[in-house]
């Protein structure tokens, strides 16, 4: 076991946010500097997870109702808590996790109505305190955002309305203006470059003893 505590880093956004691309970016960086680092998606993330993950995205199943859907999304939240997220965090990896909390807040909370008190009442109940040190909010508009998307097979997420992806870009817009210190806003209408520079800025002030060294 390391004698440095791990750390959980999250990255959220709406749809066409260049999130996938920053992660892979900040992992490279990470693993040239020698950290320990391991990557997962929500939903998603373990075995039981990733089958969760098969019947959320399946656009086969429209009849999937919105209360349903938070329960998958956070059951495999809870799943990779136990499974992955804490065990690594006692072993002092750095954790790079696509999408967390805040997504089912922004797309169940917001984009369903289901409410975000209701919804962070439901992620306390999963994630037993492991809460991010740090989450990146990566903010596109939603019209930036489906151009982005437009060329690729869409999941049954991304199928929703022009109405329901607005929601969710307003909820995260939401968060963004919340007072909530651990979240950091990068403009994903940037370059991938810019963005990865604006992160790795903010590493620096960060507690970790290696991405206080970025
Ligand atoms: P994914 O292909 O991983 O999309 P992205 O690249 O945008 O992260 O699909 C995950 C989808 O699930 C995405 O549309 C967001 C949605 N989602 C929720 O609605 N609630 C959640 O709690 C999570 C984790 C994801």
């Amino acid at each position: 076991m390391s004698s440095q505590t791990g750390c959980l880093i999250t990255f959220e956004g709406p749809e066409g946010s260049g999130k996938s691309t920053l992660i892979k970016s900040i992992a490279s960086v990470l693993l040239d500097i020698g950290a320990e680092i391991i990557e997962v998606r929500e939903p998603g993330g373990t075995p039981v997870g990733e089958k969760i993950r098969d019947v959320l995205l399946d656009k086969e199943l429209p009849e999937l109702c919105a209360k349903t859907e938070l329960l998958l999304m956070v059951a495999s939240r809870a799943q990779l808590v136990q499974e992955t997220l804490k065990p690594a965090l006692a072993d002092g990896k750095i954790i790079l996790c696509d999408r967390y909390a805040e997504s089912s807040e922004a797309y169940q909370g917001g984009g369903r109505e289901l409410g975000t008190a209701k919804v962070r009442e439901m992620n306390n109940f999963a994630i037993d305190d492991i809460i991010p040190d740090v989450t990146f909010l990566c903010m596109v508009p939603p019209e930036i955002g489906r151009q982005r998307t437009s060329s690729r097979e869409l999941d049954r997420m991304e199928l929703e309305s022009i109405a329901f992806h607005d929601r969710v870009y307003k909820a995260y817009c939401d968060m963004a203006d919340s007072d909530e210190k651990r979240f950091v806003v990068i403009d994903a209408s940037k370059t991938p470059d810019e963005m990865l520079s604006s992160a790795l800025e903010h590493f620096k002030k960060m507690e970790h003893q290696l991405l206080k060294l970025l």
